[in-house]
């Protein structure tokens, strides 16, 4: 299975390829395919793919379950996963389930139009556009819709740290739609909030739970209690199969903690001293009061969250 290294982009496009349930493990484990959605098509795929190739059925079952935990943050993966588990084939299935996330993305891009006033000044974070998804994006959709709606955006895109996902992937995709877009550090988002005119920030989410508690990137949660502290509004751009049926609220859900050389080194050159010890949690959670509204494929959900999540997930 040929997949995209997001790793390298935008300075090299890379091609790899998978053959095996470790290599899809691996994959997403060092984030070579990254995004909550676009980890839940590739480990479909993945789990379609060593289906055809381990034939003892202990022994596929085992494979497919750690590709189900490769990561675990993203409810996505556990979701997909479980999809193509419960088909009678599997890669129609996969191929289902990449189909349907095009479509629920074009929905989430129209459906979240009307939360963008004209020339908006926008604050991201991370990357959420179609390399994170397999269609094309959600908060990042969002806004490329809103430029191709003639309302002219201009966004202020977080580098986000540690892996600068924001600095190499969002602004690549930007760039490529035509939308001005200034790259920042991650702490200069007060600063553009206290004199920039930022309109609305618009972020993904890894995991939703029942009562609107959001799991995305680190740094999102600093974010919404800037927003907050400013007036912004605080928009959070999900697909459902983001939104966990099982999980009641955000402390439940699993945090990924990731390797200390992510911090302490930048593209293998030592950006602290050796005996560094670091707190490098991948995401951060935040709670449902910071959120003003979730973007979905079914409609802008408003608070009370809990009724609105409910709905959701019941008409799925
Ligand atoms: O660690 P990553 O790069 O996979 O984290 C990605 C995010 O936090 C995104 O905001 C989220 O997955 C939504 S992608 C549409």
């Amino acid at each position: 299975m040929a997949y995209l290294d997001q790793r390298t982009l935008p300075f090299e496009t890379r091609e790899e390829r998978a053959r095996t349930a470790d290599d899809v493990v691996d994959a997403i484990r060092t984030l070579a395919v990254r995004g909550a959605p676009c980890i839940g098509v590739f480990a479909a795929y993945g789990v379609a793919l060593v289906r055809r190739t381990l034939h003892d059925d202990a022994a596929f079952a085992q494979a497919a379950a750690r590709i189900r935990v490769a990561r675990p943050t993203a409810v996505n993966l556990a979701w997909a996963v479980d999809r193509v588990l419960a088909s009678d084939d599997m890669l129609a299935e996969a191929h289902a389930i990449h189909r349907e996330q095009e479509q629920v993305d074009a929905a989430i891009a129209t459906h979240g139009l009307e939360l963008i006033p004209q020339g908006a000044r926008i604050i991201t974070h991370c990357h959420t556009g179609g390399l994170a998804t397999g269609g094309t994006g959600t908060a990042l959709g969002v806004i490329v819709a809103a430029q191709r709606a003639g309302k002219r955006p201009r966004v202020y895109v977080d580098e986000t740290r540690p892996l600068l996902q924001g600095a190499r992937l969002t602004m690549l995709e930007l760039q490529a739609a035509g939308v001005e877009a200034l790259l920042q550090v991650d702490g200069a988002a007060g600063a553009a909030m206290a004199h920039e005119e930022i309109d609305l920030v618009i972020v993904g989410a890894d995991r939703v739970a029942r009562n609107g508690d959001t799991a995305n990137k680190i740094g999102t949660y600093a974010l919404a209690i800037l927003a907050s502290h400013h007036a912004i509004p605080f928009y959070v751009a999900a697909p459902r199969s983001s939104f966990d049926p099982v999980l009641q609220a955000g402390q439940d859900i699993a945090i990924e903690q990731r390797d200390a050389r992510e911090v302490t080194a930048f593209r293998e050159s030592a950006a602290a001293p050796e005996s560094t010890r670091v707190f490098n949690p991948a995401f951060d959670v935040t709670p449902r009061h910071l959120v003003t509204a979730f973007v979905t494929e079914r409609g802008v959900l408003r608070p009370p969250f809990p009724e609105a999540i409910d709905e959701v997930l019941r008409v799925s």
